[in-house]
């Protein structure tokens, strides 16, 4: 069944190693339809968003193969057999950042365009900008925005309205095959940003300054292959089972972590008054016996606290008494989960780009549906404190970005069942 059920009221404790970041492995993919020769990623997740991907890539022309153990070797056509296809590209958002890499590299792209989602509208006008900044012609046809390239692309300095992840990511790629200097300013700063960099620096692109402000790319005629590139852990995977941990009043130790990248996580769940200790690549997460605090949360673009993280830290908030306040920054319809909690006994009152958190004592399982991948994660967080039993419905929104969560849970003492 497409559901979760989940008994609530058991403390995690354990260790939990980490798969790849889901928005590092979704751009490197289409990045790799850049390359000249072999590729082959490792630390890539059996996630359904991966999974769609991969197919998409393959439909066309690229050969993918996958060795099981989490890595997956890839030679991309020199000519693209056929336009990404609708199907999968409408079930995939991130299915847009191939146009980047399509007019790049084979002077043509017709993607179909991605429809918004529960979380937002989400336009590509900034991605459409600054690839026609680049000398891209892009005009649009029902649903489609098919890109030409008359031309190599030419070298431009770009201004990003807003630090887009996704327009970051798309001419970023495109330049690296530009004729002349590319100077992106006001860019996302994201990690996914950084190893979509090192990875193209890796087929022989000159990116510099990714994770900073401006980032400059010196063109290059084509890009060639690599032997191994590793994609970086998930952040928000991680800070997901941190703030299981906080719920439950667990204890847990999370394998395969870059601290770094959850800075802005874990200094949030230290407010609240979690014990969160950084050792290496794990981090050690202590809540047992924590009487946590409510906290003010303001979700802004890397280094600042993820939206990705919102709804699980709703979730989390709600069983803490007193009053916290959620301001969601970056999408404009990410307080969907809200409605669920309430279902389960949480206090929130949503005004605008506003949640109000009232904590309660205790939340009561019931039968609730996941709107989107991370507001499916913090139902699953709430259930995992809630007493009796809590249905998760919609098990698939978070089945595209966790790899079997229920079985990393179950081994840290959650009953979680899959049925
Ligand atoms: C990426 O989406 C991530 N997805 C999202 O993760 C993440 O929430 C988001 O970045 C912000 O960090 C992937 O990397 C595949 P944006 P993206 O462009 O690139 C507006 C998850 O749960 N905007 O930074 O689409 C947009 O509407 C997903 O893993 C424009 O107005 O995010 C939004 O309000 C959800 N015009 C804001 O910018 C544009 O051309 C941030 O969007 C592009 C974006």
């Amino acid at each position: 069944m497409d559901k979760f059920v989940i008994t609530g009221g058991k403390p995690l404790r354990g260790k939990v190693r980490i798969s790849g970041a889901k928005n590092a492995a979704l751009a490197i993919l289409c990045a790799s339809m850049m390359a000249g020769e072999e590729v082959v990623l490792e630390n890539i997740p059996d996630i359904s968003d991966v999974r769609v991907m991969i197919e998409i890539i393959k439909h066309m022309g690229a050969r993918v193969t996958s060795n099981g153990d989490a890595s997956v070797r890839i030679i991309a056509p020199s000519r693209a057999a056929a336009d990404p296809p609708c199907h999968l590209v409408k079930k995939l958002r991130a299915s847009n950042l191939l146009l980047g890499p399509l007019l790049a590299r084979y002077g043509y792209a017709c993607i179909s365009l991605p429809g918004g989602c529960n979380i937002g509208v989400r336009p590509m006008d900034l991605h459409f900008k600054g690839l026609a900044g680049l000398g891209a012609q892009i005009d649009f046809n029902g649903g489609f925005a098919i890109g030409k390239t008359p031309r190599r692309l030419k070298g431009a300095r770009i201004y990003l309205d807003f630090p887009s992840v996704g327009a970051t990511e798309n001419i970023m790629m495109a330049a690296c095959l530009a004729e002349g200097q590319t100077v992106l300013e006001n860019v996302a700063k994201e990690p996914e940003i950084v190893d979509l960099a090192n990875f193209l620096n890796c087929l022989g692109a000159k990116v510099r300054g990714a994770g900073t402000d401006i980032i400059k790319i010196e063109g290059v005629p084509e890009l060639g292959g690599c032997v191994r590139y590793a994609v970086i852990p998930d952040r928000i995977e991680a800070g997901t089972f941190m703030v299981a941990a906080a719920i439950t009043r667990g204890s847990l130790v999370l394998e395969n972590v870059i601290p770094l990248h959850v800075e802005p996580i874990c200094a949030k769940l230290r407010e609240v008054g979690v014990n969160v200790v950084e050792n290496g690549d794990m981090l050690t997460v202590e809540a047992a016996d924590a009487s946590l605090r409510p906290v003010d949360i303001k979700t802004l673009p890397y280094p600042g606290f993820p939206t990705d993280m919102q709804s699980q830290m709703m979730a989390m908030l709600a069983t803490v008494e007193g009053t916290s306040v959620i301001i969601e920054n970056i999408f404009e319809n990410r307080f969907q989960v809200a409605d669920e909690l309430k279902r389960m006994g949480a206090r929130v009152k949503v005004e605008g780009r506003m949640a109000v958190v009232e904590g309660v004592p205790a939340l009561y399982g019931t039968r609730v549906k996941a709107t989107d991948l991370r507001a499916g994660a913090a139902l699953v967080i709430a259930g995992l404190a809630a007493r009796g039993d809590t249905e998760v419905y919609n098990a698939r929104y978070i089945d595209r970005g966790y790899h079997r969560l229920e079985e990393k849970l179950r081994r840290l003492g959650a009953e979680v069942a899959r049925p």
